[in-house]
C-alpha cells in the first residue's frame, strides 16, 4: 500500500525496461510515486511501462542531450523531479590482456558516463533555483564490482569503482552548496536478470569454468545467503529514497549477502 509521501513524488528510473530497473520501477508505482521509465530500448521500454501505467521516455543515458530532453519533458508534463535512479549498465567479460579498448570505453561510456550525467542533471533541476527546486534524491547503482576486484569483469570493475567515488562527491557537494538533494549508491552482488545470467555464462566463455552449471555453483557458493532477488534491490531504492532515509548521504549500501563481508 501506498504512503501520502510516495504520491506527490515523482520518480525517472533509467535502464527500466527490464531487469532491476523495471523491478525499481515497478515497486514504487506500488508506493504511489508517479514514475517514469527511460531506456535506449523504445519497444521493451514502453511495454514495461505500459503494463504498469507508466509513462516512458526512450533516452540513451550516456548523451547529454538525451538527458536535457528527458528531464525537461519530465518536468513540464508532471511539475517537479524528486527522484532519479541511474540504474542503466552493461557489462562485458574479458580478461584484461585480451579486452579491446573500444569494449572498455563502452563500458565507461553507458556505467560511468551515463551516472555522471544522470547526477549532474539532477542536482541542477533539484537545487534551488533549478527547473523542479525542491530538493530530491540520487541513486546510483554501482556493484559489488565498485567495492572489489572481479576476475573477467576489469572494465565494469572500472566504471562501477567510478559510480561510487562519483556518488561520495556529489552527496558532499550537495550537502555543502545545499542543494537538499541525497545522493547515494547501491553495490548488488549478482541478481539472475539478463546481465547476472550474462555474468554466469561468462565464467565458461572466460574459460573459469568448465561449463554453465559449474560457474553456476561456483558463482552461488560465493555468495553465503544465495542469489539476491530484483525486489531487494527495489526495496532499498525505495528505503533511500523516502523520508526515512532522511540522514543517509554519500553511503554505499552493499546488498550481497554478506560476500564482501569477509
Ligand atoms: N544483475 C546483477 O547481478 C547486477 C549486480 C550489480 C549491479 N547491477 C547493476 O544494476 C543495473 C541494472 O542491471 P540489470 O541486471 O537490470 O541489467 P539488464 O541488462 O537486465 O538491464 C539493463 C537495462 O539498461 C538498458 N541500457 C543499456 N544501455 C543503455 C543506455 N546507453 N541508455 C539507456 N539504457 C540502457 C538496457 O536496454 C536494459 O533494459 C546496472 O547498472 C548493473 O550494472 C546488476
Amino acid at each position: 500500500m501506498g504512503s501520502n509521501e510516495w504520491k506527490v513524488k515523482v520518480v525517472l528510473v533509467t535502464g527500466a525496461a527490464r531487469g532491476l530497473g523495471a523491478a525499481i520501477a515497478g515497486n514504487l508505482v506500488e508506493a504511489g510515486a508517479r514514475v517514469v521509465l527511460t531506456d535506449i530500448d523504445e519497444a521493451a521500454g514502453s511495454a514495461t511501462a505500459g503494463a504498469m501505467g507508466a509513462a516512458f521516455f526512450r533516452h540513451d543515458v550516456t548523451s547529454e542531450a538525451d538527458w536535457e530532453r528527458v528531464i525537461e519533458s519530465v518536468v513540464e508534463t508532471t511539475g517537479g523531479l524528486d527522484v532519479v535512479v541511474n540504474n542503466a549498465g552493461i557489462e562485458t567479460a574479458a580478461l584484461l590482456v585480451d579486452c579491446e579498448l573500444r569494449d572498455f570505453q563502452r563500458v565507461m561510456a553507458v556505467n560511468a558516463d551515463g551516472c555522471f550525467l544522470g547526477t549532474k542533471w539532477a542536482l541542477r533541476v533539484m537545487r534551488p533555483g533549478g527547473a523542479s527546486g525542491r530538493g530530491g534524491v540520487v541513486v546510483n547503482l554501482s556493484s559489488v564490482a565498485g567495492l572489489v576486484g572481479v576476475v573477467g569483469l576489469g572494465s565494469y570493475c572500472a566504471a562501477k569503482g567510478a559510480v561510487r567515488l562519483l556518488t561520495k562527491s556529489a552527496a558532499l557537494e550537495s550537502a555543502r552548496l545545499g542543494y537538499g538533494v541525497r545522493v547515494n549508491s547501491i553495490h548488488p552482488a549478482i541478481i539472475k536478470t539478463d546481465m547476472g545470467a550474462a555474468v554466469v555464462r561468462s565464467m565458461t566463455e572466460l574459460g573459469l569454468a568448465p561449463d554453465v552449471e559449474a560457474a553456476d555453483a561456483l558463482i552461488r557458493q560465493m555468495h553465503p545467503m544465495g542469489y539476491g532477488r530484483p525486489e531487494d534491490v527495489a526495496e532499498a531504492v525505495r528505503y533511500l529514497a523516502s523520508a526515512s532515509g532522511r540522514w543517509v548521504n554519500g553511503a554505499e549500501l552493499v546488498l550481497d549477502g554478506g560476500l564482501t563481508a569477509g
